[in-house]
């Protein structure tokens, strides 16, 4: 099974969301079970789509961000109960752009993915190395450290329970995506750790998707390696046809 997943990020008001899930409606849903199909509209348009019945039933629905606490004093932040209590199922949890321009430490993020493990708010860990980091060969070193403090005494009972996003820091929004090489290279040594941090059964059947520069053009070489689950898409999941598409060559890799 292949995961199509987007990521809106700071883009479309609810309107806009509404438009975007009236129009993808009108495609062809995934047939069976070889694609899940995922968005991450941001909070306020998350609570609308939910309480307008906007989104196809085919579409599970994320938050980009949670708390890192259950309830409490803590302005402006959004807890897993109230994503829980619109249609969302999934979170992301340390996308580069919060890890590296919002300024979210690793402990912080670790704090996150617990939170969230805890509701039963299925976490998609993001994962990935700038290319400094790449340059100078720290990649494994990078993303083995980012899947260690955040998976850091975390024990799950299923796979089902967590996602993995490998997104090259150097590869999101430029227009580079990673090569089929560089993305094996990088998803193996993603499962080998996962297996070692979480016990082979569940290490194994994680889900681990590549997000950088995915559009239509790539995305049947990309989800058709073997070691990549789908695809975490930012610019090309925010137009209803580009979206559907990515849907279709899913399902036919
Ligand atoms: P782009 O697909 O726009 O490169 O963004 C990738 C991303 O950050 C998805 O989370």
């Amino acid at each position: 099974m292949k995961i199509v997943a987007g990521n809106w990020k700071m883009f479309k008001t609810i309107e806009e969301a509404k438009a975007f899930f009236a129009e993808l409606a009108t495609t062809m849903p995934p047939q069976g079970d070889k694609v899940r199909v995922l968005v991450f509209p941001n909070y306020v348009a998350l609570g609308a789509l939910a309480e307008a019945h906007a989104v196809p039933d085919w579409v599970l629905l994320g938050a980009q961000d949670v708390a890192a606490d259950a309830e409490g004093a803590f302005t402006g932040e959004v807890s897993p109960a109230m994503i829980l209590s619109t249609r969302a199922t999934h979170v992301l949890i340390g996308h580069s752009e919060r890890r590296h321009v919002i300024g979210e430490s690793a402990d912080l993020l670790h704090r996150k993915l617990v939170n969230s493990l805890v509701a039963s708010l299925i976490p998609v860990l993001c994962v990935g190395e700038t290319l400094e980091e790449r340059n100078a060969s720290k990649m494994k070193e990078v993303v083995f450290g980012q899947l260690d403090t955040a998976l850091a005494d975390v024990r799950l009972s299923d796979g089902a329970q967590l996602i993995v996003a490998y997104e090259p820091v150097w590869a999101i929004g430029t227009g580079v995506n990673a090569t089929n090489e560089q993305i094996e290279e990088a998803h193996r040594l993603i499962r080998e750790h996962l297996k070692q941090l979480l016990g082979a059964a569940i290490g194994g059947f994680v889900a681990i998707l590549y997000g950088g520069s995915v559009k239509p053009a790539n995305f049947a070489s990309i989800a058709g390696l073997p070691s990549v689950d789908g695809g975490l898409i930012g610019g090309a999941s925010l137009k209803p046809v580009a979206f559907a598409e990515l849907i279709a060559i899913a399902e036919q890799v």
